[in-house]
């Protein structure tokens, strides 16, 4: 098990859609990892792009909130309804530390998903843990909490998302560095 480095705003791993699931072998390492490494970062939700992993993954974990609540892992997830009611929430994200934006959001929603046994569920999701899930299914196709809000909501945020942007450069560049000594 290892704890995996979070990437930031500005890594464009971040922005791509992340491809679906086919071969389960490795699925429970790559869960473990997951988890030690939103633990690590105090967070309760993790997508697997955030780790660097282009695999339609993420979890959950709201037992702070909730003590009867257990983690959860979903697998190549699909939204298939939601509520026409919404509701606005504030949002953080471990992709973008410092920023909290109020997100406007269905209420509920049905998930079609699978666990790590390959079995097929569809449930229905609200409060924090339906927040959630929709949270991370928007990282996984490579949307963050910025592009839910207007223009001048995000300006407020400008010089954070700057710095965030050229930290992500900065640390890619850093990784070419290296491979070129290896040459
Ligand atoms: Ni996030």
């Amino acid at each position: 098990m290892s704890v995996l480095d979070i990437i930031h705003y500005g890594n464009p791993v971040l922005r791509k859609v992340c491809k679906p699931v086919n071969k389960f072998d490795n699925i429970n390492n790559i869960i473990n990892d997951m988890f030690e490494s939103m633990y690590e970062a105090d967070g309760i939700g993790l997508a697997a792009n955030q780790v660097g992993i282009d695999m339609h993954i993420f979890i959950i974990d709201i037992s702070h909130t909730d003590e009867t609540d257990d983690t959860h892992i979903f697998i190549n997830s699909k939204i298939i309804a939601f509520e026409n009611e919404k509701e606005i929430f504030q949002e953080g994200c471990l992709s973008l530390p410092g920023i909290a934006l109020d997100i406007l959001r269905p209420k509920k929603i049905i998930l079609k998903y699978q666990t790590p046994d390959k079995i097929w569920h569809e449930n229905k999701f609200e409060g924090l843990l339906g927040r959630a899930i929709q949270h991370e299914i928007d990282h996984l196709n490579g949307v963050f909490i910025v592009d839910r809000v207007t223009e001048l909501e995000r300006i407020k945020y400008k010089a954070e998302l700057k710095s965030l942007e050229k930290e992500s450069k900065d640390k890619m560049g850093k990784v070419t560095e290296k491979k070129g000594f290896l040459l």
